[in-house]
């Protein structure tokens, strides 16, 4: 089977690739390569914006996944024109080109940032998505643009992810659990800027497998779909990482909990995700940090801009502006 993965150069892409590989999958990756290019040598590349995609670059793959767009909440309040083009549009046009072409199925990458603040309870599908703030918008967007182009000759496959952590690759620290790790490391401190506020955590591990079991999932299958390896506080997150350093790394770490208002504070269910795709995560926070450290060597030059969305991306927009 063909598939064609728009942004798959990413942080999620260069663990996901490897592994669809192995399984016989041919993958192209269409992608501006902002932050290099990390994939196996039998990927084919299409270095393009996806705005630019002629139907004939579209022709001949069964399935199309995005995993493009400004991928986190500073990139999208440095620049919310860029972000709604980006987050909003581009999945729309994507998924208007692969429907137009006759690709079977679409696979987009959203996020649990559209849940916004809740109260404390527990949400799954059904549940009211509401966000006030760039990123969280435009990934709604971007949903809805592709579920509502769902039909039984195209089917749409929706994922809310938690925040994505663990090594790739391509690597980010712009991710609660990486920032974490990395903080413990270069300041020994780990700092917490509420330690009351819910975050739904998945390991870049169980993002793959979610990605599999939705290419492979029956064809009948469409919807919106919340993912994640577990619920936990950022306090949690915290202990669980300078714990783990401690252990795994024999370094002390300190904890600093300030109180600052946050705008993002859900926890997700994943029973749909579970019954429906036989989604079941077995990474939990303790194995993210059992992956980061056990992978530390190849990521340790912690300056690198590359690992920081933000700075690549006000470097972009000084060139597109300047
Ligand atoms: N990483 C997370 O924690 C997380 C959580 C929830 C949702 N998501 C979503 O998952 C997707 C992938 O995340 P990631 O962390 O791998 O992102 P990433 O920032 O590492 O990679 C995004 C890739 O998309 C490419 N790209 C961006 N705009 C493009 C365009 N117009 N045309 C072609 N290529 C383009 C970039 O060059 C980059 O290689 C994103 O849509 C993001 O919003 C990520």
């Amino acid at each position: 089977m063909k598939i064609l993965i728009a942004g798959g150069a990413g942080y999620i892409g260069s663990v996901l690739i490897p592994k669809l590989l192995e399984r016989g999958y041919e993958i192209d990756v269409l992608d501006l390569f902002w932050f290099g290019n990390h994939l196996p040598s039998q990927v084919g590349t299409i270095t393009k914006n996806i705005f630019d995609l002629k139907p004939q670059d579209i022709e001949g793959y069964q399935q199309v996944i995005f995993l493009a767009g400004l991928s986190n909440d500073p990139m999208a309040e440095f620049s919310p024109a860029q972000n709604f083009i980006s987050n909003a549009a581009a999945p729309a046009f994507l998924g208007y080109m692969a429907k137009k072409a006759g690709v079977k199925r679409f696979i987009y990458a959203g996020s649990c940032s559209v849940y916004g603040y809740t109260v404390n309870e527990l949400y799954d599908e059904t549940c009211p998505a509401v966000s006030n703030y760039p990123y969280g918008i435009s990934k709604l967007q971007g949903e809805q643009a592709v579920q509502q182009m769902a039909d039984d000759k195209f089917s749409v496959i929706a994922f809310r992810q938690g925040t994505v952590s663990g090594y790739s690759p391509r690597m980010r620290l712009d991710l609660v659990v990486n920032t974490m790790f990395k903080s413990a490391l270069v300041d020994g401190v780990i700092t917490v800027n509420n330690p009351a506020i819910w975050r739904p955590v998945l390991s870049i591990q169980d993002a793959a497998s979610a990605y599999i079991r939705a290419i492979e999932s029956h064809e009948s299958v469409t919807g919106i779909f919340n993912v994640a390896s577990g619920n936990y506080t950022v306090g949690e997150i915290g202990d669980l990482v300078q714990a783990g350093i401690r252990k795994l790394l024999n370094r002390d770490v300190q904890l600093k909990i300030n109180h600052i208002q946050d705008y993002r504070n859900y926890k997700v269910s994943i029973e749909k995700a579970r019954k429906v795709l036989s989604f079941h995560p077995k990474h939990a926070v303790e194995s993210i940090v059992e992956d980061l450290a056990a992978n530390l060597d190849r990521f340790s030059d912690f300056d690198n801009e590359n690992y920081y969305n933000i700075r690549i991306f006000k470097k972009l927009e000084a060139g597109r502006l300047g």
